[in-house]
């Protein structure tokens, strides 16, 4: 046991029933498609680290090199004794950086569906930053969650809430628009929201990103069919599925689907799917944006954009917004 590291759990992660739902639910209609958030059990959590190091996915390297830069201005504008709340905080080399650059931050609030990862960061943490209150809580953010006694109780101190790599691309835009306004809820006016959002570019350095030359995007959208072959009674068959990363250039978006190779009939549970030869499921979309669609997208949500923050390319941003 760790002294002040008190773990909430909330129900319904790695719910298999809802799970079972989505599938059978997402294989019965025209396109067919599967929550993107399936991709992030413990290989696709692994997985997804290894796309952050690939050299085609910019998105990582050039947020972590905006926020070194950034961050001595950022703490500025922030203040002592922050109450940071962090949602999907992953192994947390971000909220490192963020930590370090802050004026004696006060309580870390980290939110992820894999209770191990969450874990293991917090006891690092915990162990670095000895006076640092942290209050993990596992839990899929995309549900409610109690927030009492660890982020939203009244209090003097400024409220941060950390959003980085662009995770709020793989929302549909009412869900991000809905998003940041349960973030603003959580909020009071002049507390902060920084954001890591992805940004409008040549479209072939999006396909590359999403089309990795060493194979690990693909594997990370195939491990969404391999977790459903070990989950249910099924004859999928993840090798019969290929990866395609596309873009759909009128709606700003990578799609991802995973398409089938041969006329099959997939069975899960029982229920049958049919799929003709090159009938795709889609399962994800990572929407992106212009610097003005995203300001306004937050003003929307009860945001002003104070401040921005972009590399040299222009490739990613990090936004400074207030709660108004
Ligand atoms: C987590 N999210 C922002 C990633 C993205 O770029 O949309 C997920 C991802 N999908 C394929 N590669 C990375």
């Amino acid at each position: 046991m760790m002294a002040n590291l008190n773990v909430k759990r909330q129900v319904n992660v790695n719910n298999n029933d809802e799970f079972l739902k989505d599938i059978l639910t997402g294989f019965s209609e025209r396109q067919k498609r599967l929550p993107c958030k399936y991709f992030y059990d413990e290989r696709g959590s692994h997985l997804f680290d290894e796309i952050c190091k690939t050299e085609e996915y910019y998105h990582t390297r050039t947020e972590l090199k905006i926020l070194d830069d950034a961050l001595p201005t950022i703490a500025g504008m922030i203040g002592p004794n922050a109450d940071i709340l962090e949602f999907g905080s992953g192994a947390g080399i971000k909220i490192r950086k963020l930590i370090d650059a802050l004026e004696t931050p006060r309580s870390y609030c980290p939110i992820d569906i894999s209770e191990e990862i969450l874990l293991h960061s917090s006891r690092k943490l915990k162990k670095h930053y000895p006076e640092l209150l942290i209050h993990p809580i596992v839990a899929d953010y995309l549900s409610p969650i109690d927030l009492h006694d660890t982020f939203a109780t009244e209090s003097e101190h400024r409220k941060l809430v950390f959003f980085p790599g662009s995770t709020i691309s793989n929302f549909d835009l009412p869900e991000a628009i809905h998003f940041l306004k349960h973030i603003r809820s959580l909020l009071t006016a002049g507390d902060v929201l920084l954001i890591g959002v992805d940004l409008l570019k040549p479209e072939p350095i999006l396909l590359a990103a999403y089309n990795d030359r060493t194979g690990v995007t693909a594997a990370f959208n195939r491990n969404i069919l391999d977790r459903i072959a070990a989950t249910y009674q099924t004859n999928l068959e993840p090798g019969l599925f290929c990866h395609r990363a596309i873009y759909n250039a009128e709606k700003h978006r990578i799609e991802m689907h995973l398409v089938s190779t041969c006329e099959q009939t997939v069975e899960v549970e029982g229920e049958s799917f049919h799929f003709r030869k090159l009938e795709s499921i889609h399962t994800e979309n990572s929407y992106k944006f212009s610097l003005e669609g995203f300001r306004m997208m937050g003003m929307n949500a009860g945001f002003d954009q104070t401040a921005v923050f972009t590399d040299e390319e222009s490739l990613f941003s990090v936004h400074y917004l207030t709660a108004h």
